[in-house]
Formats: structure tokens, sequence, C-alpha cells
């Protein structure tokens, strides 16, 4: 029998070393990774003065000695041990990433994001290519610069792309490389690209695929027509294409029943014509933003009677006609901004239906006649714009009695004076 005091230890070395396996045996790090990791961090400056909206994973707890599986900003396969993710957005990293990173041998890699952080004078290695298992890649405003390497589009499992840069056109895409990556990339949900180099493709010639979620391709200089196929993709839920000032003449007409669209923005462009009235086939859009173009035509009534619609954005354009009286209590409006235009007429008396409305612009347009004289909602009203325009009668005392209201804009109308009671 072996003697208590040795059983003892016996006991207790056998629960360490459970322990010591249970805590590391699944996620230590595999030797290649964990070394071609530290050439990684070395190969970079580390700027501690970093400007991030929230506390991001930095690359200063990467130390050798320590398990790379346990640094920050990294995730392993719980089996090999290898490198799977890598998060360093806003590292404050500073540096340039060359063909012959060892970043480039961690193969197993499913994820790299190094948005936000200095890589200024590198190009996006052509390596980047190897990494056969991508499914998410963002490498948004991180100063990478010049042609996209066309082996991207070797990244046919890729689900996110995210490209954008900070300032315009940094990166430029060939239209070979592009329409390559469209066609390997079958998966992708995610696509942003904002402010990237796309002058060299044609709007028309997107062969998006049908799986996108999100399209951002605002400052793109994308030219020729905007064509429907893209409003209609259908599982499309955000479409940003502001900015793109080479997009011609007219908004198309919707060609499908309905469409998944949340949000589009297809604000600073240069759109003629009016708007589309099948627009309003978008039955689950939440925001609409047609800011700053050249549209004409009236506001079709059918737009603003959309079930889910909060946001209106039509400043800066040549609407004409009056504002549709088609505001219902059950609109969900919080925002409607219709400033500078050519909008005539009365405010329509059931604005003040809207309930949940914030923000409301229809200054600089040749609105004419009284403001109503009673109100029934805008109980959460903080901002109301109504100058420059032809407004008289009286300044009714609702006017200073919104509960929630904040800002109030009335000058360069005809009022003549405000009336206090009722
Ligand atoms: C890590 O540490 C070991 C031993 O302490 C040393 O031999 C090796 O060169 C170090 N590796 C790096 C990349 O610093
Ligand atoms: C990587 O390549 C650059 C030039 O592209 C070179 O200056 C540098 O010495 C190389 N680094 C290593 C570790 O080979
Ligand atoms: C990637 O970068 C973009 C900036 O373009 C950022 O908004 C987004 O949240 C990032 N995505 C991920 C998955 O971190
Ligand atoms: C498409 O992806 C596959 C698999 O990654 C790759 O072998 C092929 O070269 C890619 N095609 C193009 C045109 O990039
Ligand atoms: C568009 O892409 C799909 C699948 O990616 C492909 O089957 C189709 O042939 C392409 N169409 C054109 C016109 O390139
Ligand atoms: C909306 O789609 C339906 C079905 O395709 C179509 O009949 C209708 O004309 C469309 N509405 C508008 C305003 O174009
Ligand atoms: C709107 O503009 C287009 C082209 O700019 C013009 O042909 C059309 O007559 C205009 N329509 C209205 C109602 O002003
Ligand atoms: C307000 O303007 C309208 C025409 O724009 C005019 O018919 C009306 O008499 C004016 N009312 C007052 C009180 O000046």
């Amino acid at each position: 029998m072996l003697p208590f005091s040795v059983a003892f230890i016996l006991i207790h070395l056998c629960c360490l070393f459970l322990l010591f396996h249970f805590s590391f045996s699944h996620s230590f790090c595999h030797p290649h990774d964990n070394l071609a990791l530290l050439h990684f961090k070395a190969s970079l400056t580390m700027n501690d003065d970093r400007y991030c909206d929230q506390v991001y994973p930095t690359i200063a707890t990467w130390e050798n000695g320590t398990d790379c599986c346990t640094w920050s900003g990294l995730k392993c396969d719980t089996i090999s041990g290898h490198v799977t993710a890598i998060d360093l957005t806003c590292g404050g990293l500073k540096g340039q990433i060359n063909a012959n990173s060892t970043l480039f041998t961690l193969s197993h890699m499913q994820s790299l994001n190094l948005a936000f952080n200095d890589f200024s004078n590198s190009h996006i290695p052509s390596r980047i290519g190897q990494f056969a298992h991508l499914t998410h890649l963002n490498l948004s405003s991180s100063n990478f610069e010049g042609e996209i390497p066309p082996q991207i589009s070797h990244l046919s499992k890729l689900q996110s792309l995210h490209l954008s840069c900070s300032g315009y056109h940094k990166l430029m895409w060939k239209e070979g490389t592009w329409k390559r990556m469209l066609q390997n990339a079958t998966e992708l949900r995610v696509l942003v690209l904002s402010f990237t180099d796309l002058s060299s493709t044609s709007m028309s010639s997107l062969n998006l695929s049908s799986s996108l979620i999100t399209l951002s391709l605002r400052g793109t200089g994308l030219k020729g027509k905007l064509t429907d196929d893209i409003l209609c993709l259908p599982n499309l839920q955000y479409l940003y294409l502001s900015y793109n000032f080479d997009l011609h003449a007219q908004l198309p007409s919707l060609s499908c029943s309905s469409a998944s669209l949340n949000v589009l923005q297809i604000s600073f462009c240069k759109f003629q014509g009016s708007i589309p009235p099948s627009f309003s086939n978008l039955t689950s859009l939440t925001l609409l933003d047609l800011s700053d173009n050249s549209l004409n035509g009236s506001i079709p009534s059918s737009h603003l009677t959309l079930p889910h619609l909060n946001v209106l954005l039509l400043y800066k354009n040549h609407l004409s006609g009056q504002i549709p009286n088609v505001f219902h209590q059950s609109n969900r409006f919080e925002k409607l901004n219709l400033r500078e235009n050519n909008i005539q007429g009365e405010l329509p008396s059931t604005i003040s239906n809207l309930q949940h409305l914030i923000y409301l612009d229809i200054s600089r347009n040749k609105l004419e006649g009284p403001l109503p004289n009673k109100i029934i909602g805008f109980s959460n009203l903080a901002m109301l714009f109504l100058t420059h325009n032809f407004l008289n009668g009286t300044i009714p005392s609702w006017c200073f009695s919104l509960p929630s209201l904040m800002y109030l804009y009335l000058s360069n109308n005809q009022f003549t004076g405000m009336s206090y009671c009722e």
C-alpha cells in the first residue's frame, strides 16, 4: 500500500494533469502558426493612440512563450490548433504587408479583419488569394492602395468582403478581376466596396449574386445605367449607391412585384426625371434616400404610405406638386426631409397625424397658405423647419406647446403674427 501522502500527491498530480488537459488541449496553438504570428507582429509597429469607437483586441498580447490561441483577436481550430480567425480591427497597426509576410502561411484562415489600421504604401498582396478557406475579409479603411490583385477571385468561399476606403479611389478594380470575383464568390452576402474605384466597370454588366444581403458601392465611379435587376435581387436588404456621379439619367422602374430592400440610398448622384411609381412596390423599405439628385415631378402618394418607411429623404431635388395629404396615424415616419424642392400648395392637414415624427424639414419650397390650426400628433417632434416658403396667416399656438420640440425655424415666410389662444 502506498503511504497516504504519496497517494494524495498522485491524486493531486492527476487532477493537475486533468486540469491542464482540459484547459489547453482544445486550444493549444499549432507551433507553425505561433511562430508565423510572432513574425507577423514583428514586421509591424503598433501605435498606441488608436481612435476607436470601442475596445478592440490588441496585438500587444501576442507574446512569445504563450499559447497563441489565448491571444486577443485570434481564434483557433479546437482540434488542429491552427489559427482560423484574426480580428485586429483598429489595432493601431502600422507598416507594410508584403508578399513574403508570414501572415500568408496561415493557411487555415477563415476570417481576416484588419480594418482601420495603417498599411499605407502597401498593395493588397496577391497571396491573399491563397486563403482558400476565407469566408470573411475586412480590409476597410486600412490605407491599402493600388490595384486589387486579380487573385482575389480565388476566394470562392467569401461570404463578406469589406474594402471601403476612407478617401476616394485608393483601391482600384480592373474589370476582369471584378467580374471573375463576382463569378466565383457565389456565396457573397455582404459586399462593401465604398470609395474603391470601379470606374472601369459598367453598372449594367454587374452579375451580382442572388445571395447578397448588403451591397455598398458608394462613390465608386460606376458608369452606365442603374437597372432594376439590382433593386430586385431576391435577398438584398441594404443598398448604398450614393455619390456615383456617372450613373446616367433615370431611376429604373421595377419589374419585380416586391423586393426585400430595407434601406435604399441613392443620394448625391445625378438622376433626373421622376421617381418611378413602381418604387412603391418596395414595401419593406424603412429608409429611402434619393436626396441631392435632379429628380422632378411630384412625390408619389404611394411612397408616403409605405408601411414600414420611417426615413424619407428627398431634399435638394426639383420635385414639384403638392405634398399628398395621405398621412395615416399608423405611419412610422421619424424623419421626413423635403427641403429645397419646388413643392407647392398648403401643408397637408394629415401631416400632424404622424405620431413618431422627430424631424420635419420642408424649408426652401413654395408652400403657401396657413399652418393647420389644430394638430393631432407631433408629440415626438423635436425639429421643425419651415423657413423660406410663402406660408401666411398667424403662427398657431401649438407651435409653442409641442412637448418634444427643441428647434423651430419659421423665418422667411409671410406670417402676420401669432395666435395665442384657440
Ligand atoms: C521565442 O522564444 C524562444 C525561446 O525563448 C526563442 O528561441 C525564439 O527565438 C523566440 N521566437 C521569437 C519569434 O521571438
Ligand atoms: C520581404 O520583402 C521585402 C520586399 O518586398 C524585403 O524588403 C524584406 O526584406 C523581405 N522580408 C523578409 C523577411 O524576407
Ligand atoms: C468591416 O469594416 C467595416 C467598415 O467598412 C465595418 O463597418 C464592419 O463592421 C467590419 N465588419 C466586420 C465583420 O468586422
Ligand atoms: C475560382 O475559385 C477556385 C477555387 O478557389 C479557384 O481554383 C479558381 O482559380 C477561381 N477562378 C478564378 C477565375 O479566379
Ligand atoms: C451570372 O452569374 C451566374 C452565376 O454566378 C451565371 O450562371 C450566369 O451565367 C452569369 N450571367 C452572365 C450574363 O454572366
Ligand atoms: C407592383 O407590382 C405589381 C405586380 O408585378 C404590378 O402589377 C404593379 O403594377 C406594380 N406597381 C407599380 C406601382 O408599378
Ligand atoms: C423632368 O425632367 C425631364 C428631363 O430632365 C424632362 O424631360 C421632363 O419634362 C421633366 N418633367 C417634369 C414634370 O418637369
Ligand atoms: C395666404 O396666401 C393665400 C395664397 O397663397 C391667400 O389666398 C390668402 O388670402 C393669404 N391669407 C392671408 C391671411 O394673408
